[in-house]
């Protein structure tokens, strides 16, 4: 059954007046449809592997996902372009596959990325030669803008007059624009480093996306030096607002920090700190070291990821009705085998404070996590 379906029982049984309140008895979060977006190697253009998925819920219920193209190897670095689809009616049907930038045969390529959407804009971020020292020229990181919701683009912007000769690569994930004070209405992504000189910092646009600068940091520690097992080493991040305005940011614990679990630093100044000693560690989301998914819909905090100490298997969704602060149950399992980085979107909740649906994009496969890019449509109110 189709979301646009579901939704018309949906509202009769929960009554079209009442605020929809989150509760364990009221979200039983359950897939409702699986697509496979893109698969590797399958002689689709000579794509070798299809990897870094996002997806952005646009205006008047579309939805626009995008993946790297690996052209011809699955290695961070190499040649490879930004495949995106388009889906005007909420993933029920889907575009053909669009190239919003190709790196050509370059030596190391460019990289995702983030999506954002700022009111009847899509922002899309990426990082072009990301591993130094490779030969393509110093790192850096560019901006496309889409008025139609990421069918097509305008030029690339080159941001590296703000980001300075650092590798800042976003995300992966989804950059957000805020909706509370302070900093209400503020664009804000985040990016992290290269491993030696690793960290995570916010990248900051008070006036839709013109100008930008940078926010708060938190580097790894030691900065600039070989890794070491159990090094604070904070990686790919993904921010996310809390209902106070305060901004949270899920970030992977690249060398298993304290835990093999997530890393989580906070901003109470809409972006300008990362102050670390409001930095925590969550032992409840067991974490391989990879890029994870998080979403605030309404009331709830959702978070994906493979859920493992190690390996990148079991992609699990969990919920959360205390601002991300506790999880709920023990989730519920999108896919048992291989899976790896992952990220969410929901349209914005009705009237009622509800939104029926996320969409949960991820990395699949049956002996290898790489082997497919799929999303998932998660009726949140499911039900058994
Ligand atoms: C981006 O700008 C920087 C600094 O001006 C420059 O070094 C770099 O070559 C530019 N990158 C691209 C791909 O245009
Ligand atoms: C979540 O945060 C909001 C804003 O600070 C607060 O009003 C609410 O009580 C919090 N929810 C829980 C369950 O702690
Ligand atoms: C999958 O992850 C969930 C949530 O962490 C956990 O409860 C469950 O035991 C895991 N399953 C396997 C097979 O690892």
């Amino acid at each position: 059954m189709g979301p646009g379906r579901l939704l018309p029982g949906l509202l009769l049984a929960i009554g079209a007046a009442a605020r929809w309140v989150a509760t364990p008895d009221t979200v039983r979060p359950r897939v409702v449809r699986e697509q496979l977006l893109w698969v590797s190697g399958e002689g689709h253009g000579g794509v070798h592997t299809f990897r870094v998925p996002l997806v952005a819920a646009t205006r008047g219920g579309a939805l626009l996902a995008c993946a790297e193209g690996r052209k011809r190897s699955a290695a961070d670095v190499g040649a490879k372009f930004i495949a995106c689809r388009h889906s005007p009616d909420g993933g029920a049907t889907w575009g053909p596959t669009r190239v919003a930038a190709d790196d050509g045969s370059a030596a190391d390529g460019l990289n995702l990325g983030a999506l954002a959407v700022a009111g009847d804009e899509v922002l899309l971020l990426f990082a072009r030669c990301a591993h130094p020292p490779q030969a393509c020229g110093p790192p850096s990181t560019h901006l496309l803008r889409s008025r139609d919701g990421g069918l097509s683009w305008g030029p690339p912007q080159n941001l590296s007059g703000v980001v300075g000769s650092e590798v800042f690569a976003p995300g992966p994930g989804y950059g957000i624009q805020k909706q509370h004070a302070p900093g209400r209405g503020r664009l804000v992504f985040c990016g992290h480093g290269t491993l030696e000189r690793d960290g995570v910092s916010l990248l900051l646009s008070d006036d839709g996306g013109l100008r930008w600068r940078r926010g708060g940091a938190l580097p790894a520690i030691p900065f600039g030096a070989p890794r070491h097992p159990r090094d604070f080493t904070p990686d790919e991040c993904q921010p996310y607002e809390l209902p106070d305005g305060s901004i949270a940011v899920n970030i992977r614990n690249q060398n298993s920090y304290r835990c093999r679990c997530r890393m989580v630093a906070r901003s109470w100044d809409g972006g300008e700190t990362l102050p670390p000693a409001a930095v925590t560690f969550d032992p409840a989301l067991v974490d391989p070291a990879v890029a994870a998914g998080v979403l605030v819909t309404g009331d709830l905090v959702f978070f994906s990821n493979p859920a493992h100490e190690s390996q990148r298997v079991n992609l699990t969704l969990r919920w959360s009705f205390t601002n991300g602060t506790t999880w709920w149950g023990r989730g519920l399992q999108v896919w048992a085998g291989p899976s790896g980085y992952s990220s969410m979107a929901a349209p914005p909740p009705d009237a009622q404070g509800h939104a029926p649906f996320l969409y949960l994009i991820y990395e699949k496969g049956r002996s290898l996590s790489t082997e497919t890019i799929s999303l998932a449509t998660i009726s949140i109110a499911g039900g058994p």
